[in-house]
């Protein structure tokens, strides 16, 4: 019998601190950084991000988000037997984050390991869960997106500290007889490494280098556009379905001009797509997970539809999942 991986369950978290643009922009402002909710708004379509509190991390976004993700399954931690986080923003350098959300959660003994692919994590992540429970090297799944990147942020430059925001979202993945996940697609072109990176690096008990997020936004912009329409179509094409079989857009939420665009290119109107970007800013592999989870809660997102997920950043990073729930 055929083994495929389905979604049972998500779940999300966003740290109570919740920054609106006019928050962020005083705050700036006393430190001499002049920008406006109107240019945040115009260009990015963000209106607030949530930031942690000092002393949180990953992990523990991740378990807030895990264990609401295990409650809408009807699991216990214990029948998971592997554990992927998707982040950029670890709790160390080592051991992975999802050996210490692992613990925390309580579900020790199954595999756990984390994926790095900045804000395309969740998707690798996703993709690497799907093909585990497909060969039977696993059979219940928690695949996590976590981020803090309001950490790495540099809040003297302006044309990135208004993007982003910290959060957490999860979904447990199950393995069975009915089909789930359908295709996915994975890319990656390291020529891109510099347009969008955080280059430090830990060596002899110091931070080497800068260890805040560096960005070419325009560069970015207009890979992210084009690649993000090859892989929907190459995950589309994979499962013998055209955009007009998907009944929801769930797309990382970076910009709402490239979500606009990558919506028009699949002939999608707007009216399907999942948008969070405004209230939750650039949560990078947090943004489809958190995205997802909200889509679900709010009732728009049902059993039976098909979603394509995608997302694209820093590597250049970038892919695709198309599954029904
Ligand atoms: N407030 C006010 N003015 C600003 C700000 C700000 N926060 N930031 C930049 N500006 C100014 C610039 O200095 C520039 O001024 P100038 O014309 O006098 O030189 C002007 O606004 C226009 O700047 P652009 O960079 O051309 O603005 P653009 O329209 O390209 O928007 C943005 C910038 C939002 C970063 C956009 O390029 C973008 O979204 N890029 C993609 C980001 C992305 O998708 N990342 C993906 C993944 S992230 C990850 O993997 C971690």
């Amino acid at each position: 019998m055929a083994l495929y991986s389905r979604i049972t369950g998500t779940g999300s978290c966003l740290p109570p601190q919740r920054l609106s643009n006019a928050d962020l922009v005083s705050k700036l402002a006393a430190q001499g950084v002049e920008t406006s909710d109107d240019w945040i708004v115009e260009r990015t379509g963000i209106r607030a991000r949530h930031f942690a509190d000092d002393g949180v991390f990953s992990s523990d976004l991740g378990l807030v988000a895990c264990r609401a993700a295990l409650q809408a399954a009807g699991l216990q931690a214990s029948d998971i037997d592997l554990i992927i986080v998707a982040t950029s923003t670890p709790d160390m350098v080592f051991p992975s984050t999802a050996c210490i959300l692992q613990h925390k959660l309580g579900a020790n003994g199954g595999a756990a390991f984390d994926v790095q692919a900045v804000c395309s994590g969740f998707i690798y992540a996703l993709a690497v869960a799907d093909a585990m429970l497909k060969t039977g090297a696993a059979r219940k799944a928690l695949v996590v997106g976590a981020e803090i990147f309001s950490r790495i942020l540099d809040f003297t430059d302006r044309t990135t500290c208004v993007l982003f925001g910290d959060g957490a979202g999860a979904l447990v993945l199950e393995s069975g007889s009915k089909p789930g996940i359908l295709a996915s697609d994975l890319h990656a072109d390291g020529r891109h490494v510099g347009i969008l990176c955080v280059p430090g690096h830990v060596a002899g008990g110091q931070v080497l280098g800068d260890p805040l997020l560096k960005m070419e936004g325009q560069a970015v912009f207009k890979l992210a556009v084009g690649v993000l329409e090859d892989a929907a179509h190459a995950t589309l094409a994979k499962a013998d379905k055209t955009a007009s079989d998907i009944d929801w857009l769930i797309p990382h939420q970076a910009n709402i001009r490239i979500i606009q665009s990558t919506a028009r290119k699949l002939k999608l109107p707007m009216e399907k797509v999942i948008v969070t970007v405004d209230q939750h800013g650039n949560t990078s592999a947090a943004s489809i997970p958190l995205a997802l989870d909200h889509g679900i809660r709010s009732g728009r997102v049902k059993p039976g539809q098909t979603l394509m997920l995608e997302g694209v950043g820093g590597g250049l990073a970038w892919g695709a999942v198309l599954l029904d729930l």
